[in-house]
């Protein structure tokens, strides 16, 4: 079992050129996320990724910045960058809840596809808290595998083999719970695709 980012820079070209699996879904919480987000805004994305949502939501804020543990996930979002021209984006290599970044200097911290990722979710939580002023958004989307049965043993055959990195077989009202147990207010939940265990929510600080 990694909690490090050797796995994620290992895959992180393969990440790179993988199709969205599912494309309504990804456009559908797009349109969610701009719905909450301000010309004004100043963003922060934890695990970015290689940058492609951060491209695409960028020019619905003032200054976005997008954050990855992965230096091979960062590189490749930075090509992107470079490639795009687009001047109030930047990407960091910086871990989720390691404290790299310093509060309140942000409207609203996004993470997709990251929380069931982190080893000490409340810690990531009580971190994003106190990088958002009261009102400030947390606007996530986490696939909650701990719904699913079969996701079990799966990862334990996956990790006796030494492949995944971390996962945590999250359940939705268990997540739900640590969002409000951190001190927000969960004002929008949904799932894309509808049928999935891809839970969305946008939350307040409060
Ligand atoms: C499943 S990918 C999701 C990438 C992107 N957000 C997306 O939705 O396509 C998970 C990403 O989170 C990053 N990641 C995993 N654990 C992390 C941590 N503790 N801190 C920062 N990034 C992390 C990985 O490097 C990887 O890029």
């Amino acid at each position: 079992m990694k909690t490090d980012a050797t796995f994620w820079d290992r895959i992180a070209p393969r990440y790179a050129k993988r199709p969205i699996s599912n494309m309504p879904a990804y456009e559908a919480t797009l349109a969610r996320v701009r719905n909450y987000l301000k010309p004004s805004d100043r963003v922060l994305e934890l695990g970015c990724g290689t940058g492609s949502t951060a491209l695409l939501l960028a020019d619905a804020v003032d200054q976005y910045v997008g954050s990855d543990f992965s230096a091979g996930m960062i590189a490749i979002a930075r090509e992107k960058l470079a490639a795009s021209g687009r001047s109030n984006l930047e990407f960091v290599e910086a871990g989720a809840g390691t404290g790299a970044f310093e509060g309140p200097g942000f409207d609203a911290v996004l993470a997709f596809n990251l929380l069931h990722l982190v080893p000490d979710l409340e810690g990531t939580l009580a971190e994003v808290h106190g990088l958002l002023p009261e009102g400030g958004l947390l606007i996530s989307k986490t696939p909650c595998i701990g719904e699913k049965w079969y996701f079990r043993p799966i990862i334990a055959v996956m990790r006796a083999i030494g492949k995944p990195p971390f996962v945590v077989t999250l359940k939705i009202a268990d997540l739900d719970r640590a969002v409000a147990g951190a001190g927000f207010e969960i004002v929008e939940t949904g799932f894309y695709p509808e049928k999935s265990i891809s839970r969305f929510i946008v939350a307040r600080r409060v």
